[in-house]
């Protein structure tokens, strides 16, 4: 159980960003897609979970930018979210959310909280955040990497690298297991001027996603970086070491806008049988933080429809 409650999370969210009802109180605009992942024939060697055997398996995706403040401009810096849903035949759903930040910048869901707390606009910042990074020098270690995938504005949302953070236990048809790593890879590298970013307007990353679709399908695919006996599985903030297997186990193939129910909503810990999710506090807590989410979008939603009624 977190010592933090997700109620505490989401207030500071809020209190960050603002409320805006009916949105999510982070990743607050996005655009949602649907499509088929194909995995590759190497996924069903490293685990029996069914939407890895080789079939296409229906795909709900979300592209987002990961402010809560809905009007946030894409050309300022961001870190952008792809959630995935694998949908499969029986009903069965399991869900991959990831993000353009290579590294979580704390271990602890408290300290993400303190994180929060500390960046909030308020004449305190001037110390706060100073006084937290401080007492959480690891944060300045996930620094350089996380900086440089803010460096720039992105092309597309499909011209970036987006990772899962998390580490999962990949169980293979025999009952052996290992630890892996998940980040989704763009088919095409694409690079745009701060220029031309700034002159694509408020949301070009949508407009440009819109236009693509009209040309045809968009492609990302999945890899895996796999765990060696030893690294940190339990830790968000700790990279595993840049020589560990890669291995590239599908492709993810987005062809059209889906409508999206009214409620839609993501779950890194929403797995199926063949995957088993490490002891993260962050990952655990993350569940119930997103749960809280949307439930009150729920309620908005609710309230909305019977004033429009
Ligand atoms: C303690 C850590 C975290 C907290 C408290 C947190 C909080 C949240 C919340 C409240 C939402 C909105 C959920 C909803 O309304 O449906 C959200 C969405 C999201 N988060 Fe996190 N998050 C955390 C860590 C992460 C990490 C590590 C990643 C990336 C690996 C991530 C990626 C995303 C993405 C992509 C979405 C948008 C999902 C969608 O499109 O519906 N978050 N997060």
């Amino acid at each position: 159980m977190a010592i933090v409650a997700a109620q505490q999370m989401i207030e500071a969210l809020d209190t960050l960003f603002g409320v805006h009802p009916g949105c999510r109180p982070v990743h607050a605009r996005g655009l949602v897609l649907a499509g088929e992942f194909t995995a590759s024939p190497i996924a069903a060697r490293l685990t029996r979970a069914a939407h890895m055997q080789g079939n296409p398996v229906a795909v709900i995706a979300r592209f987002s930018g990961s402010s809560g403040y809905p009007g946030w401009p894409d050309y300022l810096p961001d870190a952008r979210g792809l959630a995935v849903s694998f949908h499969l035949p029986e009903g069965e759903r399991t869900d991959i959310v990831a993000a353009t930040l290579p590294r979580f910048p704390v271990r602890k869901p408290e300290d993400f909280l303190s994180l929060v707390r500390a960046l909030q606009p308020r004449p305190a910042l001037l110390w706060r955040l100073p006084w937290f990074l401080l007492r959480h020098p690891g944060v300045l270690r996930s620094l350089p990497a996380n900086a440089l995938s803010l460096a720039r504005p992105p092309a597309s949302y499909v011209s970036l690298v987006y990772h899962a953070i998390h580490a999962f236990k990949w169980i293979t048809p025999y009952g052996s297991e290992r630890h892996v790593r998940y980040r989704w890879v763009p088919e095409q590298r694409l690079t745009i001027s701060w220029r031309a970013a700034l002159c694509a307007g408020a949301h070009y990353l949508e407009e440009e996603l819109r236009e693509r679709l009209h040309r045809g399908a968009v492609r990302m695919h999945l890899q895996l970086q796999v765990a060696r006996p030893g690294d940190p599985v339990r830790d968000p903030s700790a990279p595993w070491p840049a020589s560990r297997d890669i291995v590239t186990v599908g492709t993810l193939e987005l062809r059209s806008l889906a409508d999206a129910p009214a409620v839609l909503s993501f779950d890194p810990l929403r797995l199926i049988d063949g995957i088993v999710a490490s002891d993260d506090p962050v990952l655990r807590f993350r569940q119930e933080v997103y749960a809280l989410a949307a439930n009150r979008r729920q309620a908005s939603a609710k309230v909305r429809s019977i004033r429009a009624a």
